[in-house]
């Protein structure tokens, strides 16, 4: 097995023979030394690899940016500052050239819209190794908190014939032939003939199945991919991304709001934890960022301080119709700040969220019972309001500097209420009749949410583009890669 670079860097067991494999960050010169900065992508730290007269001329020529060593040497305590140890070489292999007339990616700063082009490359950057690093620890937190709670890793389909959140944006899946494919008497694509026999679509969110877990595993959670073909060519939305849906029994609202709570200070903790060297990059980007930014749109904490922040101080939890109080009472409303109105009734944009996270309470905020009318069909509704005003049992987690990171309701569970207003939103309850079926046989309070695993993602590493904090991104004309 290898000596990751992490694994030498942490050791002060010197001059012993040691080796190392890894992609050139740099190389510069001085008198008869070149000092190498290698990489391998186990930490953000380089090892810096000494080769001296001893290296063929012919094998330094090729050690430029981007080509994969195989070093071998004595592991020393360094003579220079900046760093422990180094690998003195006395011998290097070239595993793989990189032409520095080709290699696009140089020991300079690159932009992130450069890299994105080259999203195959920049794994090999500090930036995006600290971020995918990250990415990869956050999951890892994420299956370990519902783990130690006793919950269930459920496998929710990908392919799916039902649309869970009704809204209609779905990638069909189908094996008919583009040109000429089959049709029914009335001219229409006949599905029967396809390969599941039915329409069928890449799913939107893993919930429903979710549902049906929780009526006999009592509490579950999924981890999968989602795809939605929205036309939103934001910095918050992806066609392709990744949702954690946790749905349990026996759970109201509240619990709801105080599992969402917990579950995100776990997770962002685990970062602060175990992921200190690479949050410090990022923590330094950041800065770097917001000095781009005029004085008036920087963000008021750094990342660091942010996070600490927000896993040290209670979310505000309000509802709706307070929210929109505070956003009519607003300088901003008044001022006409905001692009988009606010009523009672209206979906809250983005603006009118992150005002109430940034500016009005400077901390995440769980809004929660919204307007049925805006909210999808499986919501719990609340009783005993005024016609018009009718409300449901859902919260949405709001972020700073990402809007709503979870959204997530008590669900229905009762069926003549479910089935009128599946009726109701024109669903046709006959795709849904396995759904409504939890409602006739022991039907049972319960609630989940579903957090954008990417809009995590984006919070935590700092990242102003959630399209890198996602390996490759799939986004409207755009799934290269
Ligand atoms: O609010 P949404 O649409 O809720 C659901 O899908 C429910 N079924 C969840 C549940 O109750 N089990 O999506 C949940 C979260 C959003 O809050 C957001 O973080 C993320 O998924 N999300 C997206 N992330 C990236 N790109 C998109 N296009 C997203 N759409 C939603
Ligand atoms: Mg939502």
């Amino acid at each position: 097995m290898k000596t990751t670079i992490k694994q030498l860097l942490q050791s002060t067991d010197y001059n012993r023979q040691a080796e190392a494999k890894g992609w050139v960050r740099n190389r510069r010169s001085s008198k008869n030394v070149n000092f190498i900065t290698l990489n391998d992508g186990s930490t953000s730290l380089n090892i810096q690899i000494v080769a001296n007269e001893n290296i063929n001329e012919n094998i330094l020529k090729e050690i430029n940016a981007g080509a994969c060593l195989h070093v071998k040497g004595t592991w020393q305590a360094s003579q220079g500052a900046g760093q422990a140890g180094e690998l003195v070489a006395d011998e290097i292999i070239i595993l793989g050239k990189a032409s520095p007339e080709n290699y696009p990616i140089q020991p300079k700063a690159h932009s992130f819209e450069f890299l994105r082009e080259n999203a195959h490359l920049r794994s090999r950057t500090t930036t995006f190794g600290a971020v995918f690093r990250i990415r990869h620890n956050l999951a890892f937190a994420i299956h370990q908190y519902f783990h130690q709670k006793g919950f269930y890793y459920w496998h929710s389909p990908i392919i799916t014939g039902s649309d869970a959140e009704g809204a209609g944006q779905m990638f069909h899946v189908s094996t008919l032939p583009h040109l000429n494919p089959p049709l029914t008497e009335d001219k229409k694509v006949d599905f029967s003939e396809d390969f599941f026999g039915m329409e069928t679509s890449l799913t939107v969110s893993g919930q429903l199945e979710a549902e049906l877990g929780a009526m006999g595993l009592g509490n579950v959670y999924t981890f999968g991919p989602t795809f939605r073909a929205e036309n939103s060519n934001t910095s918050r939305h992806l066609a392709e991304f990744w949702m954690i849906e946790p749905e349990m029994a026996f759970y109201e609202l509240v619990d709801n709001m105080d599992l969402v709570e917990d579950f995100l200070k776990y997770v962002i903790k685990y970062a602060l934890d175990n992921c200190v060297e690479d949050l410090k990059i990022l923590d330094q980007k950041f800065k770097e960022e917001e000095e781009k930014k005029k004085k008036e749109e920087r963000a008021e904490m750094g990342l660091l301080e942010k996070l600490q922040f927000v896993v040290n101080n209670p979310f505000e939890r309000l509802t709706y119709t307070e929210a929109v109080e505070i956003l009519l009472n607003s300088p901003a409303h008044k001022k006409k700040k905001f692009q988009y109105p606010v009523s009672w009734g209206v979906d809250l944009q983005s603006e009118h969220e992150r005002y109430l996270v940034e500016k009005h309470f400077k901390k995440p905020v769980i809004l929660n019972n919204y307007p049925k009318t805006i909210k999808a069909f499986y919501m719990k509704q609340n009783e005993g309001e005024e016609v018009g005003k009718e409300t449901v049992r859902a919260m949405d987690v709001l972020f700073p500097q990402i809007g709503e990171i979870v959204g997530g309701s008590q669900r229905e569970e009762d069926y003549d209420k479910l089935l009128a207003r599946i009726k109701e939103v024109g669903i046709d309850p006959n795709n849904l009749w396995w759904y409504l079926d939890t409602r006739k046989f022991g039907t049972a309070p319960h609630s989940g949410f579903g957090l954008g695993f990417e809009r995590l993602v984006l919070f935590v590493t700092g990242m102003g583009n959630i399209r890198d904090v996602i390996p490759f991104p799939r986004t409207p004309k755009n799934a290269s890669f």
